[in-house]
């Protein structure tokens, strides 16, 4: 199963919306680690929700640029929920979440070098293997480089999808982020990118402190991040878009208005 076109991040505030005024959005991103729990009311709301919309999982939890040894038990529980749910696609985020067992609860950058593209390569093909499948990874938003970097990130992103074969959730938010905080043109990041192994497209607001920019997820998507998806959309073409909303979660009719734009932006890039 695949999924084209336009969709939205499923938040708990809008269950009873989706259930009940059908909305107009082609598929639903779900947050695996929510309905990683045997029964009650999450994975029942799921099950409903699914008769009506097709779905893609998005995880926060794979850390997969950690060293510690990767969590296997999450792996086949991630394998069931899929399996239940039969998602487009899975994915989770290209960064680390902690080391030595402790979990710091955020999305960390790696370091740009070969040695870690080499410990990255082998870990996605092991998830990769245990999940029988492809996976899409997302770039982080960063506000710190490592002095250790050999590469630029775009570099290092595209061989990774090369040598690992894998795919890429291209956040359009968390490149003009990462670019604003370490000073780089985010049309070169975007163009870097191969176009064969984009699946989706994340779009979503920030903070803008003028000296730096923080990723939040509360704003609307701004003019800036608006003319970075045109111009990724001309690069390489209609990738399935959607709109991230974790925080000040509105009414569920301003994020389709917004979903409206992202197809408006779409179609005008596209002509
Ligand atoms: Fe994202």
């Amino acid at each position: 199963m695949n999924v084209q076109g336009f969709g939205l991040g499923l938040r708990t505030e809008h269950y009873a919306d989706f259930l009940e005024t059908k909305p107009a959005v082609d598929w639903l991103e779900v947050i695996s680690e929510n309905y990683m729990v045997p029964g009650g009311k999450p994975i029942a709301r799921l099950d409903a929700i699914r008769r009506d919309f097709r779905v893609v999982m998005h995880g926060v939890s794979l850390s997969i640029g950690s060293t510690d040894a990767l969590d296997l038990s999450y792996l086949r529980e991630l394998k069931a929920l899929a399996a239940r749910i039969e998602p487009a696609w899975i994915s989770d985020h290209l960064c680390w979440t902690g080391v030595d067992h402790h979990n710091l609860h955020d999305l960390l950058p790696m370091p740009y070098t070969e040695v870690a593209l080499r410990h990255l390569t082998a870990r996605v093909q092991q998830v990769q293997d245990v999940l029988g499948r492809r996976v899409l990874l997302e770039n982080v938003s960063s506000y710190v480089t490592f002095m250790t970097d050999e590469m630029s990130e775009w570099t290092f992103i595209a061989e990774l999808l090369k040598r690992a074969d894998c795919e890429l959730l291209l956040d359009v938010n968390n490149v003009y982020v990462s670019s604003r905080n370490h000073g780089f043109d985010p049309r070169t990041f975007i163009d870097a990118m191969p176009r064969e192994r984009v699946r989706q497209i994340h779009l979503a607001g920030h903070e803008d402190h003028g000296t730096h920019v923080v990723d939040t997820h509360d704003h609307p998507v701004c003019d800036d991040v608006w003319a970075l998806y045109a111009h990724t959309v001309k690069r390489l073409g209609a990738v399935p878009t959607m709109i991230e909303r974790d925080d000040h979660i509105p009414a569920l009719g301003e994020l389709l208005d917004e979903l409206d734009q992202a197809r408006r932006v779409q179609a005008e890039a596209l002509a």
